[in-house]
């Protein structure tokens, strides 16, 4: 298994580039089987997540060419409908295939996925609202089996606001019978993203970027171009990147839009922006002051940077708390930045963040995607030097983490194991 080595305490210099979304690129992935024929996608970030979908959609039949950061999906000749164990277990995001095969193919068999190291993460919404669309859905021998001969269009409305059961409902409704309204729906910018690719490729929806989407189901849809937007999480770790060594970095190809909480955040730790079109510059501070954060659904503070920010606020001068109220298991990072001289302590969905004047590297342990990004950044700020083992959760969700900072000053290495 490959290591990070990270000699700190150095600042950083320069631009960094932000690649396309994951968790944009992977629904958009499955909505390629709602049409017959090659979908082309742009800036399409190199990620294990990412060759992992693209293994899934080869499984179920579809052609799949990965040139540059250009992906065609060619889904002419899907035959196979299913998720294997082997690829859910690996990769939650797989029940993604679930909405677009039972709505285009009327049959899916899903492997159920299980818990993950952020915490037990039930997909009951999802099928719940595949069943309001008219879905058979058994569960048998760790699979989800459903069926139908051609969704219906109806009311749903989630229990609670999902990233992963709104984009489900949604691609399953685009191709349903008649009109289906969904509220409380989850308005991250990776779902607006998704609903206006299914608009180019000829769905009928209205509400997109609110909590209540209006489809109106059509028979087919057909194959589209796009462009994946930048990635909201990557661009807010390099900021925390440049907070934490108290360096001005700028990033580019990103959209400050979508990462107004996490700024606010920011300016109110002690930090200034200078904002382009497309690219942020961050100025250094005087000092990192204590912040209270709470995650909650977007436009809220996200909980893929809350292990991030954790981070920084170590360094704060005085007490911190941040609550994670979608994931409230989510502090796995908390004693290996507490191996770092860190000082948290965590009591229920809560982290108490006491600042310290500074960290010392130490070897640690990426435990799942954030937490890992979370050590990266406390091993730029630290003393000495951090050894930071099981790296491979980061390549699931980071482009090149180590060449971009690389590029931006750090004394970082990959050790391959
Ligand atoms: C997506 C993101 C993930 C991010 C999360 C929250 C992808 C591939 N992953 O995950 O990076 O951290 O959004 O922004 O885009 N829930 C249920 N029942 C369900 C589904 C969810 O109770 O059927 C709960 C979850 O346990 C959690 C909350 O709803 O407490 C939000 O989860 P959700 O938005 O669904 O997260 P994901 O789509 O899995």
């Amino acid at each position: 298994m490959d290591k990070f080595i990270i000699n700190g305490n150095r600042k950083l210099s320069g631009e960094v580039r932000i690649s396309g979304a994951k968790n944009a690129a992977l629904p958009i992935m499955t909505a390629s089987l709602l049409a017959r024929g090659k979908t082309v996608l742009h800036n399409v970030p190199h990620l294990n997540d990412i060759k992992m979908m693209a293994h899934l959609l080869r499984v179920i039949g579809a052609r799949i060419d990965f040139d540059g950061s250009t992906m065609t999906i060619d889904t002419t000749h899907c035959s196979y409908f299913e998720a294997p164990y082997e690829l859910v277990s690996k990769m939650r995001a797989s029940i993604y295939v679930l909405g677009p095969l039972l709505a285009r193919f009327g049959q899916a068999r899903v492997s159920f996925p299980g818990g993950c190291a952020i915490g037990t993460r039930p997909v009951d919404l999802h099928l719940k609202a595949m069943e309001q669309l008219g879905a058979k859905i058994n569960l048998s021998h760790g699979y989800i089996i459903a069926q139908t001969d051609r969704l219906t269009g109806n009311r749903i409305n989630f229990a609670k606001s999902s990233v992963g059961a709104t984009a489900n409902a949604l691609m399953a409704a685009v191709l349903a019978e008649g009109d289906t309204l969904l509220e409380n729906c989850a308005r991250e910018p990776e779902i607006s993203s998704l609903a206006v690719l299914l608009q180019q490729m000829g769905a009928q929806i209205k509400g997109i970027g609110t909590r209540i989407l209006n489809i109106r189901g059509v028979k087919e849809l057909h194959p589209v171009e796009a462009t994946i937007i930048p990635d909201r999480i990557e661009a807010g770790t390099f900021l925390v990147a440049a907070a934490i060594t108290n360096s001005t970095i700028k990033i580019t190809n990103c959209c400050s839009e979508h990462l107004e909480s996490p700024l606010e955040k920011l300016r109110n730790i002690g930090f200034n922006f200078i904002l382009d079109n497309d690219a942020i510059t961050i100025n250094p501070g005087n000092i990192i002051l204590p912040q209270n954060l709470q995650t909650t659904p977007y436009p809220g503070f996200p909980t893929d940077l809350q292990a991030q920010f954790m981070s920084l606020l170590t360094l704060a001068g005085g007490e911190s708390r941040i609550e994670d109220t979608i994931f409230p298991d989510r502090f796995m990072h908390v004693a290996e930045l507490n191996r770092l001289d860190a000082d948290i302590t965590v009591q229920g969905n809560t982290a108490l963040i006491r600042g310290v004047k500074f960290l010392s590297g130490a070897p640690v342990m990426a435990t799942d995607l954030r937490a890992s990004a979370a050590l990266v950044l406390a091993g730029l700020a630290a003393q000495g030097t951090t050894e930071i083992s099981r790296i491979y959760h980061i390549d699931r969700g980071y482009e090149r983490i180590e060449e971009k900072l690389v590029n931006l000053g750090a004394e970082i290495k990959r050790i391959q194991g």
